[in-house]
């Protein structure tokens, strides 16, 4: 990767490496752990179009950041794929030099649709969210929108078309974890990335609790029993998941620790969401308006200012200080806004 400009840097010294662009807080999903449906239903008021950067905007934002030390950009949701035209802002952002990294996250539902013109456009990878293949796990786990099979279309679209293809599974003790396995069978020896996120305290509506948590230590354990695993390195400093493969050569899978073993010590990511507020940490209460000033006119410098005097304050490290015992009910960013 190329070394971008290393001007800003926040109190622990670590840069900005890494954009994460919320383009929508709309989703066609209600996954229990983040947009449970009893809080989201259909006519629930997100946010209106006027208020979403517009692709001009976000582009501009991200020059900005790319400026400042951003190497790798993700665009996530809600739900991405429910953004019109993404596919242009995908083109827009892969010119951009600097970016060596052109990701998206998404449950998997468009995929099959948009991936030409996605791929066309100049996306480099994409990170599926899939929690089971169990169908009726899966419905429990999407808030009973859609089926597995769509996601999975949409997955081997995705692969077909080039892309460097990894999945999201969260994993609920009780919920998913009697499915993993199964999951693994299905994946391994394809190409495909899978990846165990540990259930986490995001927001404030997911009645999160310790006993769900299966530590990913517990789920390597099990899988290692089942095929045997050999640990890889980091792909590079401040990777989120923990990298193993399959001694047999079935592939690559990671396991993201945030609960267990936090990675916040060389955490690089900053978020934006879809109406532009710029978030430091994904457990955040506040986020800092750039769309104000970006519609009040303000310049490229006064932009740049306004972003590294953030940064350049940011003490962040929520999951290193967690206590899982005494989770405060405090204000935090939900999911869906800031797309994880
Ligand atoms: P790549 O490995 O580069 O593909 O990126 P990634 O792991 O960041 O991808 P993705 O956005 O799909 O994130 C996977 C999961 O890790 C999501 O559940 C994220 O919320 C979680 N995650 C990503 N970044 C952070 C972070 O900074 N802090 C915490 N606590 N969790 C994170
Ligand atoms: N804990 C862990 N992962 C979560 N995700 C959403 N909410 C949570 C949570 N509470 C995951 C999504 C998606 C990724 C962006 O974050 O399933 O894969
Ligand atoms: Fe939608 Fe992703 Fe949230 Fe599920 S986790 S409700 S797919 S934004
Ligand atoms: Fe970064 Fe905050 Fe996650 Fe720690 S908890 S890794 S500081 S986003």
């Amino acid at each position: 990767m190329s070394e971008p400009n290393d001007t800003v840097r926040d109190k622990f010294n670590r840069p900005i490496r890494d954009l994460r662009i919320s383009v929508i807080d709309r989703c066609n999903f209600r996954c229990p752990y983040c947009m449970p449906a009893e809080n989201f239903p259909e006519h629930y008021a997100f946010l209106p179009r006027s208020a979403w950067l517009s692709h001009e905007e976000i582009d501009r934002l991200t020059r900005l950041f790319v400026a400042n030390g951003v190497n790798k950009v993700r665009l996530t949701g809600g739900e991405p794929l429910l953004r019109p035209d993404l596919a242009e802002l995908v083109r827009n952002l892969a010119k951009i030099d600097g970016i060596d990294d052109l990701a998206l996250t998404t449950n998997g539902v468009l995929l099959e649709k948009q991936i030409p013109a996605l791929s066309e456009a100049g996306l480099h990878r994409v990170n599926v969210s899939i929690d089971s293949l169990d169908d009726d796990v899966f419905r429990k786990m999407s808030g009973g929108r859609n089926s597995r099979s769509v996601v999975v279309a949409g997955i081997r679209a995705a692969q077909a078309a080039g892309l460097i293809v990894k999945l999201n599974v969260v994993v609920q003790r009780g919920v998913n974890d009697h499915t993993l396995i199964s999951l693994l069978r299905a994946f391994r020896g394809s190409g495909v990335i899978v990846r165990f996120i540990e259930f986490m305290d995001v927001g404030t509506l997911n009645g999160w609790e310790m006993a769900h948590v299966v530590p990913a230590r517990e789920l390597v354990e099990r899988i290692d029993s089942e095929w045997p695993l050999r640990s890889l390195e980091e792909n590079y400093r401040g990777e989120v998941a923990k990298r193993y493969e399959f001694a047999d050569g079935g592939g690559e899978i990671g396991f993201i620790t945030s609960v267990t073993d936090p990675f916040c010590g060389s955490c690089g990511r900053a978020r934006l969401s879809a109406e532009g507020k710029l978030y430091t940490c994904l457990f955040a209460t506040e986020g800092l308006d750039l769309r104000t000033p970006l519609r009040d006119g303000a310049s490229d410098d006064e932009l740049a200012e306004i972003l590294t005097s953030r940064w350049t304050q940011r003490d962040d490290r929520y999951s290193e200080q967690r206590v899982p015992a005494k989770i405060s009910r405090r204000r935090k960013v939900e999911m869906y806004h800031i797309g994880g």
